[in-house]
């Protein structure tokens, strides 16, 4: 029998008369009755998101943080989003710690919190990437006494600039696995005796969206392993001491624009520290990996909606542009450099002939003279 294609108008006819053909067959109405239940589910999964990411970002209560102790210790203290995290937590009115490597803007931020919100703040140096033994001890010492509530492992590291793993600096990778990774391990085991005791006690580690969002994170590998370690560590961690009344929490960011990111400018998808901090400390107490900026959140959802190999194929070209920006703007300012040395070589052998030339002259006026 020859075969009859339909005409375009003759396709909604013919659709309809085989779902009502299916529709007949017993087989065919639980088919349909088991689709129309999956849809009926996926659209009540999709409410409760919902219903749930607004209650999370927006209307779920804050915890009462004093009730966590009398003092806070924020490590990256004097920038970014550790001196916004500082800030915040003095307007709850607890005392600070702040830890950072440079003295002099510690003192400053510390004055700024006792003089504007009317708080205790401490301060102790300590350069984080050279962290000994020696370090975590006069760390132990400036803690002595005090009842820390929360303490905020914030301080990080990054790379310079996007790049292959072979071609990074050895002392990078150090400094990252050091600050990122090795730091809050013994930061937390510094603080969580005493929490212990007293059966409270928050521990919040900054982590990043490069690990707990995005699935990989190529030309950023060490970045994103050491925060990783973060957040398995965070969840790891809240769930051996959660029971005994001690909380852990990961709180991811996305860009917040800071030194770190070389945002200047904020925007919808990089909120100023400020923004990010205040967001992260409503946040304190609740789940043990969180995202805590709204946007970010709503990047995160899309990020676990779309096939892992788009996304990864997204931030390898992102990454891949960054770093030719990178090395497009070390040529430029190579090229000027030489254009520069050149020139000051050139002046350099002027003035050198113009000085033989100016004593040359001398030694022809004395020669006169005589
Ligand atoms: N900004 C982002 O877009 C972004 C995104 C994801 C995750 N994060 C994470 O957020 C955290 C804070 O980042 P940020 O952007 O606020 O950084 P930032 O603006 O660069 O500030 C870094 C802070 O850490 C201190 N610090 C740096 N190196 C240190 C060291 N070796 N020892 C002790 N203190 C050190 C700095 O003060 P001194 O220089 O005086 O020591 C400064 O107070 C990091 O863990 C980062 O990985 C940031």
């Amino acid at each position: 029998m020859p075969l009859v294609t339909p005409t375009l108008g003759e396709i909604p006819q013919l659709l309809e008369a085989q779902l009502r053909a299916l529709i007949a067959a017993p087989a065919g109405a639980t088919l349909l009755a088991l689709g129309l239940l999956l849809l009926a589910l996926t659209a009540l999964r999709v409410a409760i998101g919902l219903l749930g990411f607004v209650y999370s970002y927006w209307l779920r209560p804050e915890r009462n943080l004093k009730r966590y102790g009398g003092w806070a210790v924020v490590t990256g203290a004097t920038d970014g989003i550790g001196k916004a995290y500082c800030e915040q937590l003095a307007r709850k009115g607890l005392n600070v710690v702040l830890i950072s490597r440079t003295e002099s803007k510690l003192q400053d931020c510390a004055a700024e919190l006792r003089e504007r919100y009317g708080v205790e703040a401490r301060v102790c140096s300590a350069d984080l990437s050279k962290a000994t033994p020696e370090t975590f001890a006069k760390i132990g010492a400036a803690l002595e006494g005090l009842e820390v509530g929360i303490l905020v492992n914030n301080a990080g590291v990054s790379y310079d600039h996007p790049e292959y793993l072979g071609e990074v600096d050895d002392q990078a990778v150090y400094d990252m696995v050091a600050v990122n990774a090795l730091v809050p391990a013994m930061l937390s085991k510094m603080v969580l005796p005493g929490m212990r005791e007293r059966g409270r006690g928050v521990i919040i580690n900054v982590g990043s969206g490069a690990a707990t969002i995005i699935p990989t994170s190529p030309l950023l590998s060490v970045y994103a392993g050491t925060k990783a370690f973060v957040d398995c560590f965070s969840r790891s961690l809240d769930a051996e001491y959660a029971p005994l009344g001690v909380r852990v929490q990961n709180q991811a960011p996305l860009f917040v624009a800071t030194k770190m990111s070389k945002i200047r400018r904020a925007r919808l998808d990089a909120p100023t520290p400020d923004a990010w901090a205040a967001a992260a400390v409503r946040q304190i107490g609740r789940e043990s990996s969180f995202t805590p900026y709204w946007f970010h959140g709503l990047q995160r959802v899309f990020v676990r909606l779309a096939p892992d190999w788009l996304i990864n194929r997204q931030v390898m070209g992102i990454h891949q542009g960054l770093r030719s920006r990178y090395y497009r703007r070390l040529a430029k300012q190579q090229a000027e450099a030489a254009v520069a040395a050149a020139g000051e070589a050139a002046e350099g052998a002027a003035e050198g002939e113009g000085e033989d030339a100016a004593a040359g002259g001398t030694k022809r006026e004395l020669r006169r003279r005589k």
